[in-house]
């Protein structure tokens, strides 16, 4: 039966699954049902040495437009410190303390470190990716400590800085979180070399959310009256996160890796992986759908591995990277449209592309009238609700 326990820098990992920093590892007791739910380890609650920005936390759901978290009531380093050390002590999770540290104040993040530490944390995570302070701070003007968030992830040469005096500071292993706002590939190899043990990759990016064309402009919502920016999460982001954790492993080979962004379900965490992932972190899935879901992934995940006969996660991690090559590399298998007429319903939409002409819909079937023309795009066989096209009559 396939071994899905990872070494994790250092951490041993009894499954790849992380339940990332946020409100659902703010207290012993939501870290307790993480792990009844088969979690192998938590990163805590973002904590600061002093808190900035304090803001309640709300959340805007578009259920078919994303799913964005502007805010939330971040730790004290003192509430950290407790939390950190009642997980330690009541439960078998690994612990990541999730950290932020006054801008460039080197001292400030190497005292906060070793407060987390002290506290029994079996590692740190240096948020260097929030997009909810110092980034939006930043770009309004408003008067705020330097440096914080996503602000200071997007500068490779002051992230490296960061995660040297931490990792100097502290004996256990430091992992620094990145934002998508930034060449995450510089900012993982200044990082990595500079002593970090670990990057996990991607926190939210900054967006916003629709609004009521009808009132003026404001947000459609029933709980808040103005918004703020407000991180993207939730499966809106995965194909960003993949991108991000392929890149990085790119750079660095062997560099443990925590990937997350969207990851919804056990065919997720399989992508993640192959992308290059050493473990992988659920935040949104446990917003938007709640432990059950996150308690099937390590079925499915066992499943496919069996089925597949890959024995541990390293059989297949980063996979997929060969198949990543520039635009001009790409290697096309070509073929046109062939209509399985037995399985088509005559719904037209392989025939709606603006950019095609190529099909068009007689006596309520799709015909391909300009093979010609026909570039091969495939956008038709991804559309077709019924999978009654196939790309056929390529060079491959
Ligand atoms: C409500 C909420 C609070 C979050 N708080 C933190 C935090 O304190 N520290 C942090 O590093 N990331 C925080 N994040 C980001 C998540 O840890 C995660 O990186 C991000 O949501 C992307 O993963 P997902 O798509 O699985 O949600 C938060 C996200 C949400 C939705």
């Amino acid at each position: 039966m396939a071994d899905i326990a990872v070494d994790f820098a250092g951490l041993v990992l009894k499954n790849p699954f992380i339940i990332a920093s946020s409100e659902l590892t703010n207290t012993l007791e939501k870290v307790k049902i993480a792990e009844e739910h088969g979690a192998a380890a938590v990163s805590t609650k973002l904590a600061f040495l002093h808190v900035p920005f304090p803001a309640r936390p709300y959340h805007i759901v578009e259920r078919n437009g994303g799913f964005f978290s502007p805010s939330g009531e971040r730790l004290s380093v003192e509430q950290a410190q407790v939390l950190v050390q009642q997980c330690k002590e009541q439960t078998e999770l690994k612990v990541i303390a999730n950290m932020m540290g006054p801008g460039e104040d080197l001292e400030g993040w190497a005292t906060l470190g070793r407060m987390l530490e002290e506290a029994g944390a079996d590692m740190l995570e240096l948020n260097m990716s929030c997009p909810n302070v110092g980034l939006m701070a930043k770009q309004l003007g408003v008067e705020a400590p330097p440096e914080l968030g996503a602000f200071l992830g997007q500068n490779p040469a002051l992230a490296g800085r960061v995660a040297r005096a931490v990792s100097e500071a502290v004996s256990i292993p430091v992992m620094a979180k990145m934002t998508p706002e930034a060449n995450t590939r510089l900012v993982s190899e200044a990082c990595a070399t500079n002593g970090a043990a670990a990057v996990s990759a991607i926190n939210c990016p900054q967006s916003l959310p629709g609004l009521d064309i009808y009132r003026g402009g404001r947000p459609l919502y029933p709980t808040v009256r103005s918004q703020s920016f407000a991180g993207l999460c939730g499966p809106w982001i995965r194909p960003l996160a993949y991108r991000h954790v392929a890149q990085i492993r790119q750079a660095l080979p062997d560099f443990p890796i925590a990937g997350g962004g969207g990851l919804m379900t056990w065919r997720h965490v399989v992508e993640m992986v192959m992308y290059g992932a050493t473990a992988v972190t659920f935040c949104s899935l446990l917003y938007l759908k709640g432990y059950k879901a996150f308690a099937k992934l390590e079925g499915g995940l066992r499943k496919f591995m069996d089925e597949q006969g890959y024995a541990t996660l390293a059989d297949f991690r980063g996979i997929a990277l060969p198949y990543i090559v520039t635009p001009d590399k790409v290697d096309y298998a070509g073929g046109v449209p062939v209509f399985d007429l037995e399985k088509c319903n005559g719904c037209g939409l392989c025939a709606a592309p603006g950019h095609c002409e190529c099909i068009e819909m007689r006596d309520g079937l799709p015909v391909l009238v300009r093979p010609d023309e026909c570039y091969s795009c495939a956008v038709c066989y991804f559309l077709c609700p019924r999978e009654a096209i196939a790309m056929q009559g390529g060079a491959a």
